[in-house]
């Protein structure tokens, strides 16, 4: 064996226990207690350590084009993040132009992926930019012989699909096995209401939040539900942030059908009150917190938590998708130099290097289990996104991508100090983790030393998703 990581607790989504972990080729090769080194393993004491799956990140942007900029962290930059926050793989979204084959998408955006030298396995989710011909619908298929299973239609925005479209979608991935994902928030009233605050002269960031509001994202989380019901289809509802929408994915789900959601770390920490006030204890402004879908009410939050313990949501994931301070600032004075208001800021926050902390610390001061951290933060988007073959859980066989963890290791997030990606500021900024992973492997190689990324640049393959049961694969 080339590693062991001897006499921690392991923990499952399932099961906690004593034992020690074997990596041989970068692999698990053993799991159990008194293993023994081969001359020249490498010895790891993990005595009152947790040993972890690592996580996967089911929702970045890494390199993306918003707003009139580009998301700061690109593919090698937020790997390296996520690998310090123990997160050992990450899914991207690559959005497809009008008129452009989402194969060739596909092609194109992973030759740019490669280049740029991810430190960690990856994969894509496509984004659905034009499905309003039969040739571009059925370029999908394309994109599924590659090995990417997994789409995002978007109900909002400009490229967004209208209720047709998101139907034909849902109904022609339930024939080639894939999963769609949607981003739900209902555009026209949007739309209505961005006009009329403009209009008003309400510009500022609070006016983000009042037109994409709970009742437009819970809209339109009832409205995608009843879609792939109609459709017979899987659904995946990303970035789940409000009440409405998790007592909508509670009842589809109860009822049987193969509804899903994920939610963000953000929305489990933060309110709207930030788009009123910021959080000026961290010098950090209401603009730097526009993202979309934006936080909610503390109802929200609350009942996001409740659907983590109930298993309502199945999955954590970041958004991640950072913008510099003074892309930020674009809501005051725009790139053009013309005054700009709540529209005009690129949308997003990094996340990426939080997650798994973060979801770990609330296990570690009681508010779920650890169990349920590894779960949702690792077990289930391996499942739901066709890579349980090799990711997800601690167990014999699968990858060696594995966080130790010491829960008496608190770290206060300083984005100067302790954080690796591009960004200049984070969301994250003074909030406390009690427990901190203290080294990370991918593959069985130390990529994060509990301080610094000791990884290699490039070291990140791309990872192929297995196609999608319709019924819904089986989560723990
Ligand atoms: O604000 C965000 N999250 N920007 C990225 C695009 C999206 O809708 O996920
Ligand atoms: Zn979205
Ligand atoms: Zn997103």
């Amino acid at each position: 064996m080339d590693l062991l990581i001897k006499g921690g607790k392991v923990v499952t989504a399932k099961s906690t226990f004593k034992a020690d972990v074997a990596v041989k080729n970068g692999k698990i090769a053993a799991i159990g207690t008194n293993l023994k080194p081969d001359k020249g393993t490498e010895v790891v004491d993990a005595k009152g350590k947790l040993v972890l799956p690592g996580a996967l990140d089911g929702h970045t942007h890494m390199y993306m084009p918003f707003g009139g900029t580009i998301s700061t962290d690109d593919y090698y930059d937020g790997t390296v993040a996520a690998a310090c926050g123990g997160t050992t793989t990450i899914f991207n979204f690559e959005t497809q132009a009008p008129g452009q084959p989402m194969d060739k998408l596909v092609k194109e955006k992973l030759a740019i992926a490669e280049e740029q030298g991810p430190v960690i396995d990856y994969s894509l989710h496509v984004g659905v930019g034009d499905v309003t011909n039969e040739k571009m619908l059925k370029s999908m298929d394309k994109v599924v012989d590659m090995g990417i299973t997994s789409f995002k239609v978007f109900m909002v925005y400009d490229f967004g699909v209208d209720d047709g479209q998101f139907y034909a979608t849902l109904c022609h991935a339930k024939e080639i096995g894939a999963l769609v994902g949607v981003h739900a928030e209902n555009k026209n009233v949007n739309d209505f209401l961005v006009k009329k605050y403009l209009s008003e002269g309400n510009i500022s960031p609070w006016y983000h939040y009042m037109s994409k509001n709970e009742a437009v994202a819970g809209e339109a989380d009832v409205r995608a539900i009843n879609l792939a019901k109609m459709a017979g289809a899987a659904l995946y509802i990303v970035h789940l942030d409000n009440a409405q929408g998790v007592e909508a994915v509670r009842q589809a789900r109860a009822e049987g059908y193969p509804i899903f959601a994920e939610t963000c770390p953000q929305y489990l920490e933060f309110t709207k009150e930030v788009y009123a006030k910021g959080r000026p204890e961290v010098k950090l402004r209401p603009q730097d917190f526009v993202c979309s879908p934006p936080m909610k009410g503390k109802e929200s939050k609350d009942a996001l938590w409740e659907g983590i313990k109930t298993g309502v949501v199945s999955t954590l994931a970041t958004d991640h998708c950072p913008f510099l301070k003074k892309e930020k600032d674009w809501g005051i004075k725009t790139k053009t130099g013309k005054k700009g208001n709540f529209t005009t800021i690129p949308n997003g926050c990094a996340g990426v290097e939080n997650m798994y902390p973060y979801i770990l610390s609330a296990a570690n001061k009681g508010k779920i289990t650890f169990n349920k951290a590894v779960e949702i933060a690792a077990t289930n988007p391996a499942k739901l996104f066709g890579v349980d073959y090799c990711k997800g859980a601690i167990e014999v066989g699968k990858d060696a991508d594995i966080v130790i963890y010491d829960p008496k290791k608190n770290v206060v997030i300083n984005n100067k100090k302790n954080q690796h990606g591009s960004i200049d500021h984070t969301v994250w900024e003074g909030i406390e983790c009690k427990g901190y992973p203290c080294a990370v492997y991918s593959h069985g190689n130390l990529v994060f030393d509990g301080k610094d990324f000791v990884g290699k640049k490039g070291a990140g393959k791309f990872l192929k998703q297995k196609k999608v049961n319709h019924k819904g694969p089986e989560l723990v």
